[in-house]
């Protein structure tokens, strides 16, 4: 009998927050692979807030999908045919896949993995992408030094929760932001966070303020909004603002309601000597070798800690993602596509 693929397409464009109409699974055949092909299976998948983005049609640092393409993401797959002279049967590398159990790959892209890596899907998180866009942001832009205080929001999140505890490594003190006390709990507790506050709290403003008695030298910006607002007038001169993402804002159909704070925000700049940089970690990617020998120790010798949010079944993707970007997910949102 044929190998028959699932794949999760994007049936439309969401307007707004995506609901389940605008993903579709469907069933196809897997052709066998041709001489320098592989044949791959998803073990796992990784859900991130950029699949947003790529879901749109408004012009960004990369192609949108079109109507009925397999939603694109990265993979963990198990070689399990290779007509290729790179890989064997039985490989686990990191590619893109995207939201499907099984690719036909011609190797490039592929990155084999250490047979010594007990937990592959690592490579979608702390080891992977989004640990890799917390070092090289909050190290290269926002350039901690010990005694500063550092924010992140997103606190507990892929980034945000590896963003903190690299500041609380260089010596910083670190206050997270993040959805709700159970999150803020863990940031605290288990992070090793200074402090972490709700971001839904009516007066976030104020408890930022009393967090910070002496203002905020790093802002690591991931999330935008209200949380950016509460940390504005807190910056210090010669802050550093690494602009990593903007969660909040991308499922924004049109610019907030005024005033316009544009004014505001450029004259602080100006007087306080602000540092805001936007980056795209794809920009970076010969970087990722110093990463990974900073990672790989801190990780050993339990420095970084690092949780996942596993969800079982490639059907449940479209679920998970529309709660990744209403904070559902509590950690590394990672779908176990199989065993
Ligand atoms: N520049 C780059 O190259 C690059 C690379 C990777 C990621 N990023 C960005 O980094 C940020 C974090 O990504 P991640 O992969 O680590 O995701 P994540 O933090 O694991 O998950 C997303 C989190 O964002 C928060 N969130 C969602 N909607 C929100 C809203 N309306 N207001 C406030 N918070 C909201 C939620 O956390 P709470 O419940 O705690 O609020 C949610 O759990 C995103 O903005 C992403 O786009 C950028």
């Amino acid at each position: 009998m044929s190998l028959q693929n699932r794949r999760i397409v994007m049936a439309s464009r969401p307007k707004g927050a995506p609901t389940p109409d605008n993903f579709r699974l469907e069933t196809t055949t897997v052709p066998a692979p041709a001489a320098g092909e592989v044949l791959l299976k998803t073990l796992s998948l990784s859900l991130d807030p950029y699949m947003r983005g790529r879901m749109s049609d408004a012009p960004s640092y990369a192609p949108p999908l079109e109507l009925n393409d397999v939603m694109v993401g990265g993979t963990v797959s198990r070689v399990e045919a290779s007509n290729h002279p790179g890989y064997q049967v039985g490989d686990v590398v990191l590619g893109f896949s995207g939201w499907q159990e099984y690719e036909i790959s011609n190797g490039e892209g592929l990155t084999k993995l250490d047979r010594s890596l007990t937990q592959p899907s690592l490579a979608l998180g702390v080891l992977g992408m989004p640990g890799f866009t917390a070092y090289l942001g909050l190290l290269d832009i926002g350039n901690p030094q010990a005694g500063e205080t550092v924010v992140v929001a997103a606190a507990t999140g892929a980034v945000g929760s590896v963003v903190g505890q690299i500041a609380k490594l260089k010596g910083c003190r670190v206050i997270g932001i993040a959805g709700g006390a159970e999150k803020c709990r863990y940031a605290v507790e288990e992070l090793g966070f200074d402090a972490c506050l709700d971001h839904r709290a009516d007066n976030l403003a104020a408890q930022l303020a009393a967090a910070s008695p002496n203002g905020i030298d790093v802002y690591y910006e991931n999330v935008g909004g209200k949380v950016f607002d509460a940390v504005m007038p807190l910056l210090n001169d010669n802050a550093r603002v690494p602009i990593c993402g903007v969660i909040s804002q991308y499922n924004a159909e049109s610019l907030p309601a005024g005033p316009d704070r544009l004014p505001l925000l450029t004259s602080l700049l100006l007087k306080k000597r602000i540092r805001m940089q936007g980056f795209i970690i794809l920009d970076h990617w010969h970087r990722y070798g110093e990463f990974a020998a900073a990672m790989g120790p801190w990780l050993k010798a339990g420095q970084i800690k690092f949780r996942e949010d596993i969800v079982a079944g490639l059907e449940n993707a479209p679920q998970a993602f529309i709660g990744l970007l209403e904070g559902r997910n509590f950690g590394k949102l990672v779908i176990r596509v199989a065993d």
